[in-house]
C-alpha cells in the first residue's frame, strides 16, 4: 500500500533542521488557522452546490491534498494568502483513487459528504501519521445504522444509500466519525440524531460553517446533535478558527526554554485545559483581550496529564508536554488514552538523555539534562516536540524526518527562529 510519504507537498521544505541549543525563546507570534478545522470544512464543501470563501486557511500539505481531491471531483479553487475561493457547482461522483486518499488520514472524511451528495462513493484507504491503529469501525457502523451499506473491497471503501435517517450512539467519541456522520446527515429526508459525539472545537467550527451554508444542525444535549435535513446548501463565507495545537506548541516551547512567549489570535477557551496545567507546573500565565503570554517564573514542578476527548487534555498536546516535563524539578506522569502508539518521541528524547520510561500507555518522566544528537520525528506532533527538545538541549541537535511536521505546521521553524531559536534548514 502506498503511504502519505509520497505527498509531493511535503518536499517543499527541507526534511531536516540543525539546532544550536540552549536558546531562551522570547517574543510575540501569531497563530495559524486550524488544520483540524480546515480539513473537515473543506471536505464538507462537497455538500455545497455553490461557490464559497474560506478565510484563515493554513498553507499545509494536507490542505493542498484535500483541495486536490475536490478538484478531482470537478471543483475549481484558488488558494492565496490564507483565502480559499472554492466553487463546488456541478461536482461529479468519481472514485477517489489510492494515489490521493493515502496522502492523508482525513480522506476518510470524504465518505460522509459524498454519500450525502451522490448517494454513493468509492474512496481508497486513508493514509496518515503512524500513531497507532486507526480503524474506521465507528464511521462504518454509524453509516450502516443510518441506512447505508458499506463494503471494503481490495483496499477500497464503497458505500451507498437511498436515504440517511435515524438515531445512532457512537461507541467512542471519535472526532472523525462525528464529523463524517454529521456531514452524511445534512440532506436527510427527515432527521438524524447522533449521541455520544465528540465536541472538539474544530467540530463546532465545521458545524458553524455548514449552518451558515443553510444546514440545520443543533446541539441538543451535552454530547448529542440533531440534524434536520435540508435540500441544499449554498454560498457562504467562513473563518477557520485559530489552531489551538500550534498555539500550545509555541507556548509550551517558550516556558520549557526558560523564556516567555506571547501568542496572538488564539481562543483562550480552546486552551483552558492546557493553561491550567501550565499554571499548575508554576508557569506564569497572562491572558489579555487579544493575547496569551506564558513564561518561566521559577522552578517548574511535575504534573500528571491524562489525554482524553474534549474537554479533557488533548492528545495532540501530549508530546510537547513530555518535553516540558523533562525541565520540571519533580517527576511527571503521562497517560495516553486516545492512541495506542503515541510515545515514539519518548524513545527519541531518551537518546538526548531524557530520564523517561514507558509502561503500556503510561510514560514516567523525570528532570533531565538534554544533550543534542541526531533524532527524528515519527509523527506530526512528535516531530514538533523533537524541534522543541533541540532548542532546550545542550549542543547541536539534528532533527530528521520533518515531512511530518509540515503536515500540521505552516511556519513553526520560522516562528521559533523569530522567537530566538538558532535553527537552520539542512
Ligand atoms: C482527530 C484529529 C487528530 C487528533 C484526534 C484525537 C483531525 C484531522 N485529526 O483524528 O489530530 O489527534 O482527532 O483528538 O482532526 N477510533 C476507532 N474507530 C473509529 C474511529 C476512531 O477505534 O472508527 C479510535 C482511533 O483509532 C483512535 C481514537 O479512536 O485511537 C481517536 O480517534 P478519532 O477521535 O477518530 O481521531 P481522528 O478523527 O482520526
Amino acid at each position: 500500500m502506498k503511504t502519505g510519504e509520497e505527498n509531493i507537498y511535503m518536499i517543499k521544505k527541507s526534511d531536516s533542521v540543525i539546532i544550536n541549543g540552549k536558546s531562551v525563546l522570547r517574543g510575540r507570534v501569531s497563530v495559524q488557522g486550524s488544520k483540524n478545522a480546515a480539513l473537515p470544512i473543506i471536505a464538507s464543501a462537497i455538500l455545497v452546490d455553490d461557490e464559497m470563501v474560506l478565510h484563515n486557511v493554513p498553507d499545509l500539505s494536507d490542505i493542498h491534498v484535500m483541495l486536490e481531491i475536490l478538484q478531482h471531483l470537478g471543483a475549481s479553487y484558488t488558494f492565496e494568502n490564507g483565502v480559499v475561493q472554492l466553487d463546488c457547482r456541478g461536482l461529479e461522483n468519481k472514485k477517489i483513487p489510492d494515489e490521493l486518499s493515502t496522502k492523508l488520514r482525513a480522506s476518510s472524511l470524504l465518505l460522509g459528504p459524498m454519500l450525502a451528495r451522490f448517494g454513493e462513493c468509492e474512496v481508497g484507504m486513508p493514509g496518515g501519521c503512524t500513531i497507532g491503529s486507526r480503524p474506521l469501525d465507528i464511521h462504518f457502523k454509524g453509516f450502516e445504522k443510518l441506512g447505508a451499506e458499506v463494503y471494503l473491497e481490495n483496499g477500497v471503501i464503497r458505500a451507498q444509500t437511498q436515504q440517511l435517517e435515524g438515531d445512532f450512539t457512537l461507541d467512542f467519541r471519535s472526532v472523525g466519525a462525528t464529523e463524517n456522520l454529521i456531514m452524511a446527515a445534512v440532506f436527510s429526508p427527515s432527521h438524524v440524531i447522533l449521541r455520544n459525539i465528540a465536541t472538539e472545537p474544530e467540530i463546532m467550527n465545521m458545524i458553524d460553517f455548514l449552518n451558515k451554508a443553510g444546514a440545520r444542525i443543533r446541539l441538543t444535549g451535552q454530547a448529542t446533535v440533531e440534524i434536520e435535513g435540508v435540500s441544499q446548501l449554498s454560498y457562504c463565507e467562513h473563518q477557520i478558527d485559530p489552531d489551538r495545537i500550534e498555539a500550545a506548541t509555541l507556548l509550551i516551547a517558550g516556558v520549557a526554554s526558560g523564556g516567555e512567549v506571547t501568542i496572538t489570535g488564539a481562543k483562550v477557551e480552546d486552551l483552558k485545559v492546557l493553561l491550567e496545567k501550565l499554571q499548575e507546573m508554576n508557569a506564569k500565565v497572562e491572558i489579555g483581550h487579544d493575547y496569551i503570554t506564558v513564561g518561566y517564573q521559577g522552578e517548574l514542578v511535575g504534573t500528571t496529564i491524562k489525554t482524553e476527548v474534549h474537554p479533557g487534555f488533548p492528545t495532540d498536546m501530549q508530546s510537547q508536554m513530555c518535553v516540558l516535563m523533562t525541565q520540571a524539578s519533580t517527576p511527571s506522569l503521562v497517560i495516553e488514552n486516545i492512541f495506542t502508539n503515541r510515545f515514539q518521541h519518548i524513545g527519541e528524547l531518551q537518546k538526548m538523555g531524557a530520564k523517561a520510561r514507558i509502561e503500556g500507555n503510561v510514560a514516567y518522566i523525570e528532570k533531565s539534562s538534554l544533550t543534542g544528537c541526531r533524532v527524528a520525528g515519527y509523527e506530526l506532533r512528535g516531530a514538533a516536540s523533537m524541534v522543541m527538545a533541540g532548542i532546550l538541549a545542550d549542543g547541536v541537535t539534528r532533527v530528521n524526518n520533518l515531512k511530518y511536521l509540515y503536515r500540521g505546521y505552516e511556519a513553526i521553524i520560522e516562528k521559533f527562529q523569530h522567537l530566538g531559536a538558532d535553527i537552520a534548514y539542512v
